[in-house]
């Protein structure tokens, strides 16, 4: 959606704020010994208390609150039974509906001890969506996001992860423009219009950068087996720096 007017535009940081109060809570709470069903059930009472309703489950069916991805899984993956282990690197991804508005944001982490290998895909992955959110401006085109993204991983000898996008959002989750790639494609002529309302969401890998689907028709673990790591902030975009919403 474009978000111009200071309705939207509150209507949506109360929104982003719910879903990135929620991931803070699950990555201050989650420990060895957890099942992933046990931290979505933190993130997902959170969101209810705020008057908030989870959005993939609301949208799409989805058998969680949140997306919680154990590694090698990297997106959608399915609270459940998977017991947390000490060294495990995971992403949270929040989602949310508040009055009508929606929010997106997700973070990897390891839990417990960390490797330098860790580590440093963690801070590239970082430090990917921090440069994009400095260069992405109204009347530029979109696929700098794309371009710098994937500079960003080439820096530190990483590929993108190509088959993941980030996405238009605002009054549903997914919205238009759809496919904001993660990888420079030329011929992309779309431009950032002033007051997009867009989820930011680089991935970045050790390995080739595609993923597959598992037998449960959600999770998506990278082909290759190897780590990947996403950070995600939900902005708008303005002529000056975009608006993070997704801010506790
Ligand atoms: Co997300
Ligand atoms: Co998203």
């Amino acid at each position: 959606m474009i978000a111009t007017d200071e309705k939207d535009i509150n209507g949506l940081k109360a929104a982003g704020k719910v879903c990135a109060q929620a991931m803070q809570l699950m990555m201050a709470s989650v420990k060895p010994g957890m099942t992933t069903l046990e931290l979505d059930q933190i993130g997902e009472d959170f969101l209810n208390k705020q008057g908030a309703k989870s959005a993939p489950r609301v949208m799409y069916e989805f058998p969680g609150g949140t997306c919680i991805s154990v590694s090698p899984v990297i997106a959608h993956g399915i609270p459940g039974s998977h017991v947390i282990q000490d060294g495990e690197l995971i992403n949270i991804d929040v989602s949310a509906e508040l009055n009508g508005y929606f929010g997106d944001t997700g973070a990897s982490m390891v839990v417990g001890t960390s490797t330098p290998e860790y580590e440093k895909l963690l801070e590239a992955t970082k430090a990917a969506l921090a440069a994009v959110l400095s260069v992405v401006r109204a009347g530029k085109p979109l696929n700098l996001i794309g371009k710098t993204v994937q500079q960003e991983a080439s820096k530190h000898g990483y590929n993108p992860i190509f088959d993941l996008t980030g996405h238009g959002i605002g009054r549903q989750l997914h919205d238009k423009p759809s496919a904001v790639y993660n990888f420079h494609k030329p011929e992309d002529r779309r431009i950032l219009e002033n007051g997009l309302v867009l989820a930011i969401e680089p991935f970045l890998t050790t390995g080739q950068g595609h993923v597959v689907e598992k037998m449960d028709g959600w999770s998506l673990k990278t082909v290759d087996s190897t780590i990947a790591a996403q950070f995600e902030h939900t902005v708008i975009i303005t002529k000056g720096e975009p608006i993070i919403l997704t801010l506790p």
